[in-house]
């Protein structure tokens, strides 16, 4: 099989050199790249490119490619250098700057070196196809025990935790029962997350939460190798003193033996990871995985999902280029407010601070003042915490609280909704608690770009899936109020999670601003977004929206080709809002290279928004947004577009 790989590398080289006619090294590389990417999936191995880490010395570089396990944690990593360059000094160069030295090929047009553990173990010669198998093999036989012992760990946390679960259970209802202590505490911390989060935080969510702190507060610690990372956080002490009402002397170290070999496997695979970004990668891998062994439906009705990161910095980056093109501002700015309101585990504020380096004290101003992130989850919440806070300490080098991160449900947080030119603001409020105080701090501000990936349920095929999401009375109005008082279709029904989302933050903008977001596709042609169109259209100046398609229903296309490896498909829109009205609203449709995923995310880490040719979509139009990429119809009625005309961004 792998022979065959080889040889299929060896006829598409040829077909390369054939077709291009050239010998240079960004198009030849390309076949060893697709080499590298067909033996890992054999292997359960996700291939990155341009995969980035932080180094040791701080300073991030771009490996050409990085294998990864399930769980983020590298598995091996790729260099490819210019058939020009001197091979060995280049690698010399690249240690030097702290490149990863534990199982890494360096390869040119006539030369593949393997490096595993600091030391040269083989250097063939490109075209040795007897040579470059066992070079590969070799490679892809690399395996740490760590890495061995935690996938054997994660299989046995998924028999072993239902039982903890159910006596954890058990404890705390004992413990309610025969502590009063216990029970008012719990019921104060009730009151409080009904106040922050939602009015319909129940008793056995509070359980459910102290149930996920205790299990996993241990895995933080181990990850960034801080036992105190998280005591400081607001949250999380009132979680511990909880905790500790809770368990008598010794009780929970008994409890949790059962899944003592997870907790030591993880302890064992952070300790080989090196590098801070590696850690985040794992932490959302660990955090991703860890949720749905504990709660698939909740995961599903969350969204528990990370983005990846060519799509959050491909956000970004337009973000940036939008603000300076419409509003002569970039991201960086003074005065430039960025609220996350689904953060997760908080790539975008993470990915935000990056783009921010080398910025000194506009860097710290906007960390402490101007970026704002909301979460709903105690888990997520949890990791965006740590994952910002070690962000913005590998980057300053300096610890620094990160103060606007709300648990808070962003689609019950109304107060600051609608508010334009000349508003005065409620400042009332004698609470103290810090979370509230935090989610009033960002309702006073003025928000100007409104960035993430708001959940949808991913899974649900249909509404008898039995994982509805709540009702939010202001949002749903709302809804009820635009979206579906434009809709022409029948039974609309635009109360999708993202659809309020768009809702909450087209209403939240205020005068002016931009709304980036990475949502399900629906919005784009369905049927039943026809009002969300025709609202959209109004409410903003300029829309563009990148489809990543992806989605089931296209004839051809695999799970493959989506970039969250779900059933649905993905598009990203970026709304922008100006003071100054445009006689019509410009809708700018723009459709992702049909490939497989990997691909659309290494086309997004180069694309730059304004370099592409977009389609403009005729305005308030009732029909769909695309230009007629997907053929697939969609549920009801399949609708004509009008005239589409093809045009480079114009500024
Ligand atoms: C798709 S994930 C965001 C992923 C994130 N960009 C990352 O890379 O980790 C959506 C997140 O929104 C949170 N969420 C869902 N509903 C929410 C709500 N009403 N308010 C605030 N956060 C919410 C979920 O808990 C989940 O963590």
């Amino acid at each position: 099989m792998s022979r065959q790989l080889i040889n299929e590398y060896r006829a598409e080289l040829d077909r390369l050199r054939a077709v291009s006619g050239s010998r240079r090294e960004s198009v030849l590389r390309e076949a060893f790249k697709d080499l590298l990417k067909r033996w890992g999936r054999q292997q359960d191995l996700q291939f990155v490119p341009e995969h980035d880490i932080v180094t040791a010395q701080k300073n991030r570089i771009y490996v050409d490619g990085a294998l990864l396990h399930a769980l983020r944690v590298p598995f091996g990593y790729w260099e490819a250098k210019d058939a020009d360059d001197d091979l060995d000094a280049e690698m010399a160069a690249k240690f030097r700057k702290g490149y990863p030295n534990d199982n890494i090929i360096f390869s040119d047009d006539h030369t593949a070196v393997l490096v595993q553990d600091g030391h040269e173990q083989m250097r063939v010669a490109m075209d040795d196809t007897d040579a470059l198998l066992p070079l590969l093999t070799r490679f892809f036989a690399h395996e740490r025990q760590e890495i061995a012992d935690f996938n054997k760990a994660v299989k046995q946390f998924a028999a072993d935790l239902p039982a903890v679960l159910e006596a954890l259970r058990t404890i705390i209802a004992e413990k309610r029962k025969a502590s009063k202590d216990f029970a008012k505490a719990e019921a104060a911390f009730l009151k409080h997350a009904q106040d922050a989060i939602n009015p319909a935080v129940s008793a056995d969510d509070v359980q459910e939460m102290l149930i996920q702190h205790i299990l996993t507060e241990d895995i933080f610690a181990k990850v960034f190798d801080n036992p105190d990372f998280h005591r400081q956080n607001n949250i999380a002490s009132e979680l511990y003193k909880l905790e500790d009402k809770l368990f008598a002397r010794g009780e929970k170290s008994t409890l949790l033996r059962a899944l003592a070999p997870y907790y030591s496997g993880i302890a064992a695979t952070a300790a080989v990871i090196q590098s801070h970004s590696e850690k985040q990668g794992f932490l959302k891998g660990l955090y991703e995985n860890f949720y749905k062994v504990y709660n698939p439906k909740a995961a599903d009705k969350l969204g528990v999902v990370y983005t990846p990161g060519e799509i959050v910095r491909f956000m970004i980056r337009s973000a940036d280029w939008l603000c300076e093109k419409h509003f002569g501002k970039n991201l960086i700015d003074r005065g430039v407010e960025i609220l996350d309101p689904a953060t997760g585990t908080g790539t975008f504020i993470v990915e935000l601070l990056e783009s921010f380096r080398g910025h000194g004290d506009k860097l710290r101003h906007k960390y402490k003042e101007e970026l704002h992130a909301n979460e709903i989850a105690i888990l997520p919440y949890y990791v965006a915490n740590l994952n910002i806070e070690a962000t913005y300490q590998a980057i300053t080098g300096q610890f620094a609280e990160f103060e606007n991160l709300c648990l808070v449900d962003t689609l019950d947080n109304v107060d600051a909704l609608g508010i334009h030119a000349g508003h005065q603001f409620d400042l009332l409020g004698s609470l103290t608690d810090q979370n509230i105080e935090r989610i009033k701090r960002q309702n006073r501000r003025k928000i100007s770009v409104i960035i993430g990936n708001p959940p949808y349920n991913a899974n649900q095929q249909n509404e008898n899936d039995n994982n509805k999401n709540r009702t939010y009375a202001h949002i749903d109005k709302r809804i009820k109020d635009t979206y579906i008082k434009a809709s022409t279709a029948q039974k609309t029904k635009v109360y999708d999670m993202y659809a309020r989302f768009y809702r909450w933050a087209s209403d939240r903008l205020g005068d002016e601003g931009v709304v980036a977001f990475v949502t399900n596709r629906s919005f784009i042609d369905s049927r039943t977004f026809d009002g969300f169109r025709k609202c959209v259209s109004k409410d903003f100046t300029h829309v563009h929206v990148i489809d990543l398609g992806g989605d089931y229903k296209e004839p051809g296309i695999s799970g493959a080709s989506n970039v969250f490896g779900i059933g649905t498909g993905v598009a990203i829109a970026f709304l922008i809002k100006t003071r100054k009205k445009e006689k019509n609203t410009t809708i700018r449709y723009l459709a992702a290279p049909n490939v497989v995923a990997e691909d659309k995310l290494s086309w997004l880490s180069h694309a730059r928004f304004e370099d592409h040719a977009w389609s403009v979509m005729s305005p308030n139009s009732e029909g769909s947004w695309t230009d007629n990429r997907s053929p697939f119809p969609n549920n009801f009625l399949a609708i004509a577009n009008k005239a589409v005309k093809s045009t480079r961004l114009s500024p």
